[in-house]
C-alpha cells in the first residue's frame, strides 16, 4: 500500500484515499512512516547537522509551521549528541518526514541492523553508500521499513580520487537493486544533468547548495527533486526564515527555468 504526506492536512493518507497509516511503535508511541517516493514535489531537505540538541529541537518546532515542502535530514553529528531517539522526537514536533543520514557503509548484516535501528527510531528513509555494493543495498532494502537512498557521488575534493570515477556504474547498480532515491551533488550541474537523464525510477536529492558553492535552484533545474541545505539554514540568525526564503527562491527558479530551455524530466507530481 502506498502513502503520501499531506502537508496541508498534516497527516498521512493512503494514496488511494483510505485512512491514515498507522506506524510502528516506539516506546509506546506510534511512529508514522512517510514514503518520500510518493511526494514527487519539489522540496527542500534541511540538513540538521548542528550538534546543539536544543537548537535542533527548536528549529524542528518552528518547521512545523514553515511555508513550503520540507524534509529533515538528521546526520551523525546530531545523532551522536542526542542519541537515535532524536529522530522520533524531531519527527513528532516538526510533523515532517525524516531521513537518517548515517551514510551506512558496512557488511550487509551490520548495514541492515543500522538501517533497522534508524527506521524503528522514526526515520522514513536512510542513506547508504553505493560503493559497498549491491548486496548491502539489497539487505537494507529488504527491511521493507522505509526508503533507501544511495550515495553515488560526493561534493568534496577527495571524491575525485576514487568515488567519482565509478559513479555511472554505481547508478546502474543501485537502480537494479531498486533504491528509492539517489544522492547526486549540485556542485557539478552538467554531471548532475547527465546522471539525472539515466534515472527514471528514483528521486534525486542534491547537496552542495550555498555553502559548498552551488546556487539555490541549480539542482532542481538540472533534474533533482530535492535540494539539501544545511549550514546556510542552521547557522542563520533566523533558521526557519532562511529555510522558507531558500525554498521560495528554489521554486521561483524552477518555475521560470522549466518554461525556458531546460527540459524537466519528472514533473509527475505537479508543482
Ligand atoms: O552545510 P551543507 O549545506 O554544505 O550540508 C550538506 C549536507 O549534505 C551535509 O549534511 C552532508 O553530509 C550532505 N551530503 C553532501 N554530499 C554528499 C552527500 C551528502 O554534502 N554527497
Amino acid at each position: 500500500m502506498m502513502y503520501c504526506w499531506s502537508h496541508a492536512g498534516g497527516e498521512l493518507r493512503d494514496r488511494r484515499g483510505g485512512e491514515s497509516r498507522r506506524g510502528r511503535r516506539n516506546e509506546g508511541r506510534e511512529i508514522n512512516h512517510i514514503e518520500m517516493r510518493m511526494r514527487r514535489k519539489k522540496g527542500l531537505i534541511v540538513a540538521f547537522d548542528m550538534e546543539d540538541v536544543d537548537s535542533a529541537l527548536s528549529l524542528a518546532r518552528e518547521m512545523r509551521n514553515a511555508d513550503g515542502e520540507f524534509v529533515i535530514k538528521i546526520g551523525r553529528p546530531l545523532e551522536m549528541q542526542a542519541g537515535v531517539k532524536i529522530m522520533a522526537k524531531i519527527k513528532e514536533i516538526s510533523g515532517l518526514p525524516v531521513i537518517y543520514d548515517g551514510k551506512i557503509a558496512d557488511i550487509p548484516y551490520i548495514s541492515r541492523r543500522i538501517a533497522e535501528n534508524a527506521f524503528d527510531a522514526g526515520a522514513d528513509a536512510v542513506i547508504v553508500h553505493a560503493f559497498v555494493g549491491s548486496d548491502v543495498l539489497r539487505a537494507v532494502k529488504e527491511t521493507g521499513k522505509g526508503d533507501v537512498i544511495a550515495v553515488v557521488d560526493m561534493t568534496h575534493e577527495g571524491s575525485n580520487e576514487f568515488l567519482r570515477r565509478v559513479s555511472s556504474e554505481m547508478i546502474s547498480a543501485v537502480l537494479d537493486v531498486g533504491v528509492d532515491g539517489v544522492v547526486i551533488p549540485a556542485t557539478d550541474p552538467q554531471r548532475l544533468r547527465h546522471f539525472a537523464s539515466m534515472i527514471d525510477n528514483a528521486y534525486i536529492i542534491s547537496p552542495g547548495i550555498k555553502t559548498q558553492g552551488a546556487s539555490v535552484g541549480d539542482a532542481i533545474l538540472n533534474g533533482a527533486d530535492y535540494e539539501i541545505v544545511g549550514r546556510a539554514i542552521y547557522t542563520a540568525e533566523n533558521p526557519k526564515e532562511a529555510a522558507e526564503t531558500i525554498y521560495e527562491e528554489m521554486i521561483r527558479r524552477w518555475r521560470s527555468g522549466r518554461n525556458g530551455r531546460i527540459g524537466y524530466r519528472w514533473i509527475t507530481g505537479g508543482d
